[in-house]
């Protein structure tokens, strides 16, 4: 039995239920394949704030950087800290800290009644599979907080947002892109950005053309983000691997979701190539949710099914996949997905399809 040191920071909301739910299933899968998860719990959420003043202390940040072999978050986002500071600090620190400029999100159909879109188009077989990747970029755009307010409170008030684009930083994530395509024999790299509007990003279109020239079985497209999010709805089939900011990249990956059955069933994982990464479902707290034993624990699932994977377990990871491919069949589902079951219904199915 190979060991795996995880640490689980299931935060607010929802958080702690799909973490619940999805972990037991997650270690059950892992350890069916040889895999024994050492997992340690921590306690930053908006709670812990609250009642410390305390979001991602920097002993915390170190253990997390330097002991783990993976971070495994359920959501984090509370009412009652409407300025979400433990979620910058908690999420986007880690984020940013320790440089997982990778946000790995795909976007899979796993059964054709999943899909709000046409029937004719969700039925058709393979050729009309939903099944692209996202690599949004994930450690600069307009995330880093930096700007200006200027004459604030006055009429004359101004806030700037600076968007940051750096060579590195685009370079890294087109060739992330590239690189997963290329080796899983992906045909086409579609890069989206809004650089009619801001010319700033043209740097995105210039590093595009070089990096992709370095994969000549790979087609490059282009899209401005408006124009893919149109195509998204209208023909997602043709995508295989989309390239784009940090913000379009979580637009779009919240548009994706709402083509495969909703945030309920969404995963994502933040990477950089030879460390350990953060692992997270697409969605929040969802605090309407929250305390009911209704929210979907398959997106933590799926999660849970990247971690494996990039834990070297892929036998695991094709477990807990083909298990949601079973549930997403046969039922029990929960209430986003049409279906009447609570959070535990369908975990114990979860568990269940894994044999
Ligand atoms: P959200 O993803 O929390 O929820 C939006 C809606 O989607 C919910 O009301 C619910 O109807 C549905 N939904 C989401 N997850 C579901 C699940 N597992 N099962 C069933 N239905 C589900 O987005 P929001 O309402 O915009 O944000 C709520 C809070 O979460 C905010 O504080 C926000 O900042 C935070 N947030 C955190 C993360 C994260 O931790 N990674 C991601 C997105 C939003
Ligand atoms: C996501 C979330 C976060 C983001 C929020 C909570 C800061 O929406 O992970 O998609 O914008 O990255
Ligand atoms: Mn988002």
């Amino acid at each position: 039995m190979t060991r795996a040191r995880i640490a689980i920071i299931a935060g607010d909301g929802i958080g702690p239920e799909v973490i619940d739910a999805g972990l037991p299933v997650i270690e059950a899968a892992a350890r069916s394949e040889g895999l024994a998860l050492d997992v340690e719990r921590l306690p930053w959420s908006a709670e812990h704030y609250l009642r410390t003043g305390e979001t991602l202390p920097d002993e915390a940040f170190e253990h997390l950087r330097n002991d783990v072999d993976a971070i495994l978050l359920g959501a984090l986002g509370d009412p009652r800290v409407p300025g979400n500071e433990h979620a910058r600090d908690i999420l986007l620190g880690l984020r940013f800290r320790l440089d997982l400029y990778i946000n790995f999100r795909p976007t899979r159909l796993f059964h054709p009644r999943l899909s709000p879109l046409r029937a004719d188009r969700r039925t058709d077989g393979g050729s009309t599979a939903i099944d692209f990747v996202i690599f949004r970029e994930n450690t600069e755009g307009q995330y880093l907080g930096k700007g200006r307010s200027e004459s604030m409170g006055t009429p004359d008030e101004v806030q700037v947002s600076e968007e940051i684009n750096s060579r590195k930083g685009v370079a890294r994530i087109i060739e992330a892109a590239f690189e997963w395509a290329a080796e899983r024999g992906k045909t086409r790299v579609t890069m989206s950005d809004k650089s009619n509007a801001i010319p700033f990003q043209r740097i995105w279109g210039r590093l595009f053309q070089e990096i992709g020239e370095r994969y000549p079985g790979i087609q490059r497209e282009h899209r401005y983000v408006d124009a893919l999010a149109l195509e998204l709805v209208r023909e997602p089939e043709r995508f295989q691997v989309i390239v784009t900011t940090n913000l379009y990249g979580d637009i779009l990956s919240d548009l994706g979701a709402g083509l495969i059955g909703g945030l309920g069933i969404a995963a994502s994982a933040n990477l950089h190539p030879g460390r350990a990464g953060l692992f997270e479902p697409v969605h929040g707290s969802a605090p309407p949710l929250a305390g009911k034993g209704v929210a979907n624990p398959m997106a933590t699932v799926l999660t849970g099914a990247l971690m494996l994977e990039q834990l070297g377990c892929t036998a695991g990871s094709a477990r807990l996949e083909r298990a949601v491919e079973r549930v997403a069949a046969t039922g029990p589902l929960t209430v986003d997905l049409g279906g009447g079951g609570s959070t535990a219904d369908v975990a114990r199915a979860l568990m269940q399809a894994l044999a």
